[in-house]
């Protein structure tokens, strides 16, 4: 199946979502987050980031210097498109190279490049529920996500 929806009651949830997906994404993974601000979007790259060996708070939005690289057992790309203002200045980051390249890229606001992103791809959006408590539904985009969105089911 290519969706999958996971509600995360607290943090601690959010953490294990993000270790499953750093073991069971592909070595070559873009990763489209989409949600408002505040929704979560950067605490599971560091979830995903830390289960990876990459120390949590390394990880911060890259909201002014648009994209930042951190060193792995995988290599991650994060790019945040908040504050670009069109997919010109998108397409001037060379994204292409990121998504060829071994590694993770995780797009925050990838909603404002959409027409910038491999169809293949996995798709998260994170809605806000009271309390601590967020959903994320994932959304394996062309097919190649799939076998990796069943391993996630599988482990979560
Ligand atoms: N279950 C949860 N999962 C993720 N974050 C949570 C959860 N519960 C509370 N939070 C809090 O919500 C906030 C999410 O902030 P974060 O910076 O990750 O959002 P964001 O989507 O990246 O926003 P922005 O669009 O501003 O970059 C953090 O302060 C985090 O501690
Ligand atoms: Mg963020």
């Amino acid at each position: 199946m290519s969706r999958l929806s996971f509600v995360a009651q607290d943090l601690s949830d959010t953490d294990r979502l993000g270790a499953t997906l750093a073991q069971v994404l592909p070595a070559s993974s873009v990763v489209s987050l989409v949600g408002t601000l505040g929704a979560g979007k950067t605490y599971l790259v560091q979830s995903l980031a830390s289960a990876l060996g990459v120390a949590r708070e390394s990880v911060v939005s890259p909201t002014f210097v648009l994209c930042q690289e951190y060193q792995g057992s995988k290599k991650i790309v994060h790019v945040d498109a908040y504050r670009l203002h069109d997919e010109d200045e998108f397409l001037e980051l060379g994204p292409q190279e990121w998504f060829e390249s071994e590694g993770l890229t995780l797009i925050e606001w990838a909603d404002r490049v959409e027409s910038c992103l491999p169809v293949e791809r996995l798709e998260i959006r994170i809605e806000v529920l009271p309390a601590d408590a967020r959903q994320f539904e994932m959304h394996a985009i062309g097919g190649s996500m799939v076998a990796a969105l069943d391993a996630l089911r599988a482990s979560l």
